[in-house]
């Protein structure tokens, strides 16, 4: 059969439809980024911000696949849901445990993959200039978030990593997971004495503007410290940081670029230049 005027217009007018799912989603900035990364690329894509019911995460991510949608990145508080629905996930994904990239196929397939990690590490090695190769990094916190990034840290080979937990089981365990636990080593806040090269917040403090009970002497004047969560003025932590003596203190907007930009590889083929968007995001939109 020929193709038909209608067909063409489908076919014209049709744009992959992508999204991101979380519980609330309205502030989320990944539509302006995959737009803004989509004008750079010249591909045709919608990408809207949809807010799940908590309850009903599993059917809610099969109505949009049904609907036609190509993919979803997943937000806060589905990662852990999405990893367990993907029918297959990556390897990063895996040991993270946690999935914020799904990609659909014709045949109901679901697969999963996490970009958090990688998104950390080129927004230091890449954009910012922070070495991790030989340094001693300090990352606080052991939930969901340290998860998704103590595994590519480590694979940029730096000297140490430590991972400090208000909680400290929490921080065991997570490291008692691990396929390589002998170079990551826990503990609790209090335990913590000496300077590191690179502190990185992934607890959830930021959130309420507080900073973790952390001793002063993690910082030496070269010390960088990077917060894990975004916010239009410097976090809690960020200030802190730089109060004691780090020469630096960045936020995680360009990990939320990053992350991005590899979700867009993932989907597109295309690697977009993440600067301008970032630089456009600072300051004030894309
Ligand atoms: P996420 O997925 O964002 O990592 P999570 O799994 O609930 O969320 O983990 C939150 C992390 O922030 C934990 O490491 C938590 O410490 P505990 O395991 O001791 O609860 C940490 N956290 C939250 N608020 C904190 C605070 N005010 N000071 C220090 N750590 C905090």
């Amino acid at each position: 059969m020929g193709t038909t005027m209608s067909d063409l217009f489908d076919f014209k007018s049709r744009q992959r439809r992508f999204a991101v799912v979380g519980h609330p989603v309205l502030h989320s900035k990944s539509p302006q980024i995959h737009d803004a990364f989509a004008r750079q690329c010249n591909v045709s894509l919608s990408y809207d911000a949809i807010a799940l019911d908590p309850i009903a995460f599993e059917q809610g991510v099969r109505n949009l696949q049904a609907g036609g949608v190509a993919g979803i990145n997943v937000t806060l508080p589905f990662k852990e849901a999405a990893f367990r629905l993907a029918d297959e996930v990556s390897e990063r994904a895996q040991f993270a445990n946690a999935v914020n990239t799904v990609s659909f196929s014709d045949d109901d397939h679901i697969a999963g993959d996490n970009t958090d990690g990688i998104g950390l590490v080129r927004d230091l090695q890449e954009n910012l200039g922070i070495a991790c190769t030989g340094a001693r990094i300090l990352i606080i916190g052991a939930g969901g978030a340290a998860r998704g990034i103590v595994q590519p840290l480590l694979q940029s080979n730096p000297d140490c990593v430590v991972i400090a937990n208000r909680t400290v089981s929490r921080a065991r365990e997570l490291v008692a997971s691990m396929d390589s636990p002998d170079r990551v080593h826990p503990c609790g806040l209090d335990d913590v004495n000496e300077a590191f090269d690179l502190v990185i917040n992934a607890t959830a403090a930021s959130l309420s503007s507080q900073v973790p009970a952390l001793s002063e002497s993690v910082f030496h004047p070269g010390s960088h410290a990077y917060d894990l969560a975004y916010a239009d003025q410097p976090t809690a932590f960020m200030r802190w940081a730089l109060g004691l003596g780090a020469v630096r203190a960045v936020d995680g907007l360009g990990m939320l670029v990053e992350q991005a930009a590899e979700a867009f590889w993932i989907w597109h083929g295309q690697r977009p230049h993440t600067a301008p968007v970032i630089s456009a995001l600072r300051s004030g939109g894309c």
